[in-house]
């Protein structure tokens, strides 16, 4: 056998039919868009509560366009995010532009929109309208007390219930919960959260606390582990795992043993990261390439796209740029250091 058959693709090289691959071999299937970074929630995981928007947002024509691009390389599902992605009035229009394009298997792409629910009552129609596959509603208390001294706007608790009931109405189906939990704040929220995936037959995803915030608070003392969440809920209601749903699962996924509907979700980048199996890239509100939620270097694509680089001359970017994905965070290791950029103005 001729010796080079062993050799792997040049780098630059066109990626074979529906693949984009990284150094480390992972494929690259999922790209976060942040269309803003205006937020009308100020939460104390996230946000100081001083400033507003720090980045600049594109045009949708813009996003439209390396968007296009990224699908042309081997993207198969779009998520758009912010701060709140609904805060912009044209995401129906930038979702139904999404799903009028192609993967490079000439399927329509999923889109999918993770949004903190505040505005959801009124668009979860035109959304689904629109095309919109999947939700994912942000939501760290099912007390609305606590709820609204986590998000420090009045009101909010009920606004965002509202949302998750018209996303159910509107068949955005399942819709996801996200809930951040915070030792000594909410982590008393747990055993309610079950219970509200049961009644409410929602998908309720734990992600454990990193050190992405605005104010620097993290310690790893604030993390409430994988293994602790599991426990606690098995007690009051029996779990049992669930199969992955999709290759790059981050989730740990377990039902109810009684039957009930819902289901309880674990993502551990923290205790059990898995980064090995990562198949994410980002774009920012401003248009910058991130590798990873904590790299310390983005690449302007946007700019790139406004000096008058043709769709080839930025296919060949983000190729270059898809081969310098970081292999793994280091949350928790002396040596690490917190990414250039917040939660909030990356894009969730
Ligand atoms: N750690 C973990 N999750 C976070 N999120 C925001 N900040 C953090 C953090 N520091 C969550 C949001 C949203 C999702 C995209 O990420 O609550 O649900």
């Amino acid at each position: 056998m001729a010796a080079h058959s062993h050799l792997a693709p040049e780098v630059g090289s066109d990626p074979p039919e529906g693949e984009l691959r990284d150094s480390h071999g992972r494929r690259i299937t999922d790209l976060r868009v942040s269309i803003t970074d205006r937020c009308n929630y100020k939460c104390v995981y996230c946000r100081t509560g001083q400033h507003g928007a720090q980045y600049p947002e594109l045009s949708a024509e813009d996003y439209l366009r390396l968007i296009r691009i990224f699908l042309s390389l081997g993207i198969e599902k779009v998520r758009l995010t912010g701060g709140e992605p609904l805060l912009r009035r044209d995401l129906p229009d930038i979702v139904a532009a999404i799903r009028a394009m192609h993967t490079r298997s000439d399927q329509s792409p999923e889109v999918a929109v993770t949004t903190n629910g505040h505005l959801m009552e009124d668009l979860a129609e035109p959304l689904k309208r629109a095309g919109l596959s999947r939700v994912t509603i942000s939501m760290d208390a099912v007390d609305p007390a606590i709820f609204e001294r986590i998000t420090r706007i009045a009101g909010s608790f009920a606004a965002v219930v509202r949302g998750i009931e018209a996303a159910q109405r509107a068949a955005l189906d399942p819709v996801k919960i996200n809930c951040v939990l915070l030792r000594g704040f909410n982590d008393d929220q747990v055993e309610s959260f079950a219970t509200f995936a049961r009644e409410r037959n929602v998908v309720v995803r734990f992600i454990e606390f990193m050190p992405l915030e605005e104010d620097r608070l993290w310690t790893p003392q604030m993390v409430v582990p994988l293994t602790e969440i599991v426990e606690r809920i098995h007690r009051v209601h029996p779990l049992v795992p669930l199969p992955a749903t999709v290759a790059g699962e981050t989730a740990r996924r377990y039902g109810f043993t009684d039957g009930a509907g819902g289901e309880i979700g674990i993502i551990a980048p923290v205790t059990q990261a898995f980064c090995g199996a990562c198949s994410r890239v980002r774009l920012t509100s401003d248009g910058k390439i991130r590798t990873c939620l904590f790299s310390h270097r983005e690449h302007d694509l946007a700019g790139l796209a406004r000096a008058g680089a043709n769709d080839e001359e930025l296919r060949a970017f983000i190729l270059g740029v898809i081969q310098t994905k970081e292999a793994r965070h280091h949350i928790g290791e002396p040596e690490f250091l917190k990414p250039s950029r917040s939660m909030v103005h990356i894009g969730g």
